[in-house]
């Protein structure tokens, strides 16, 4: 089981352009330092506000060790707690999501307000300061219908991210939306293999039929990981731009996420079977079906697709050095209705089957990355350029951690 000290030696021995070494995909303790020096500092998207609708909605989440809450409290304001009792420490909240007006232990009853602070404890005698035990918090921010926590004392700027999201997110109205459905399926491979899978389309002419129908799986369509394409992809952003779509490649310093705007291909305007839209009402004021599909991703457990019809979020959590849980919501007009406005199984079945076809593969890549005969192979410059991109996301952000060194200085010895 490696240490930190052996993480880092790995890192500085890697090859760029190659992929990682077996560790990376399989050894606990790098595990260890990928939750203690990664998901536990970044800002991870964590649900929807449509799945936080009134006053006392909450969900939980278990990222690493941590077991959180995220609730909207009267205020209307969506908090994130530790879902750790202040008294003698038991889970507040065990179900994955619910509605209470209090947040209540069910251990001796301690019972929370929804912003956290201390309301009830029986007994505690005189010189109990209920005011000293409020719920610990979670960084929290609510954006353009996205809900992102950071388990960090001190999180990472958000400002950055808040600003492209309100434009490229905005238009497309999640905050008036609705889950019109929601899966959760396993994956036993590492983290890691299935955001590199998620990176690059080298794959989906071989796995992907459903998918292939609409989504561009050239490059140069889809922006690669540098937002440069061809004119296709150009004339499309430019259209967009034009009807009031913020749609240009923007991407953040340190490359942790990025935007975009892509077209589909040919007539098509959604992920369906003949391309054509699977809900009638689309969702906020996108002015066009053609409208092509909004691109975020966000490193390292998040990306999503904001069409003309739907929302599609994507959110990945380690559950182990090789199982990652793969959340998929598919987000409606609120007002759409089903069996009228839509099909459940038009609106899902591309990427029902697109996940399945993914969760194959990842499966596979793990099971010949545990051969003792695997070594790191080179990234296609053309096709996996998404994958190298995230790849040294992650190896510079974990260096830059286990070193401590400010980024700069890390970026110039690179
Ligand atoms: S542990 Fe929560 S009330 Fe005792
Ligand atoms: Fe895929």
């Amino acid at each position: 089981m490696l240490r930190d000290a052996d993480v880092l030696s790995l890192l500085l021995s890697r090859q760029p352009g190659y992929s990682l070494e077996q560790p990376f995909y399989l050894d606990p303790g790098l595990y260890d330092s990928d939750l203690r020096h990664i998901w536990y500092k970044d800002w991870l998207m964590t649900a929807v506000s449509a799945e936080l609708p009134k006053t006392g909605s909450y969900v939980t989440r278990q990222i690493g060790d941590y077991s959180i809450i995220v609730v909207r409290g009267a205020d209307g304001i969506v908090r994130s707690f530790h879902n750790s009792c202040r008294h003698r420490g038991s889970r507040i909240c065990s179900a994955a999501k619910g509605n209470s007006p209090k947040l209540t232990c069910p251990y001796h009853q301690w019972t929370y307000e929804l912003d956290g602070r201390l309301l009830y404890a029986r007994e505690m005698g005189p010189d109990f300061i209920a005011a000293d035990f409020g719920l610990k918090p979670v960084h929290c921010e609510e954006v353009a219908g996205l809900i992102m926590i950071c388990l960090a004392e001190e999180a990472p700027d958000f400002a950055p991210l808040r600003a492209q999201a309100e434009k490229y997110v905005g238009p497309h109205g999640l905050k008036d939306c609705k889950v019109a459905f929601e899966s959760t399926i396993v994956e036993n491979g590492n983290w890691k293999l299935v955001m590199e899978n998620n990176r690059e389309c080298y794959h989906c002419a071989g796995s992907h039929p459903s998918l292939c129908r609409t989504f561009p799986e050239d490059p140069n369509l889809f922006g690669g990981a540098d937002g440069k394409g061809s004119p296709p992809l150009e004339n499309h952003i430019s259209k967009c731009e034009a009807a009031g779509l913020p749609s240009k490649f923007v991407m953040a310093d340190d490359e942790q996420w990025r935007f975009i705007r892509i077209p589909f291909l040919g007539n098509a305007s959604s992920y369906t079977m003949d391309g054509k839209p699977a809900v009638t009402k689309r969702v906020g004021n996108v002015p066009f079906d053609e409208a092509g599909s909004c691109l975020l991703y966000h490193f390292p457990n998040n990306w999503n697709h904001f069409l003309s019809d739907q929302g599609l979020i994507f959110r990945i959590n380690p559950i182990s050095p090789t199982e990652t849980e793969v959340t998929t919501i598919w987000l409606v007009n609120k007002d759409a209705v089903e069996g009228v406005d839509y099909d459940l199984e038009r609106l899902t079945e591309v990427w029902v089957a697109t996940n399945s076809e993914d969760r194959a593969i990842v499966e596979e890549n793990q099971r010949g990355i545990r051969s003792p005969a695997y070594v790191p192979g080179p990234y296609s410059p053309v096709q996996e350029s998404g994958v190298v991109q995230f790849v040294d996301w992650y190896a510079r952000t974990l260096q830059h951690r286990l070193t401590g060194r400010g980024k700069r200085g890390l970026i110039a010895a690179e």
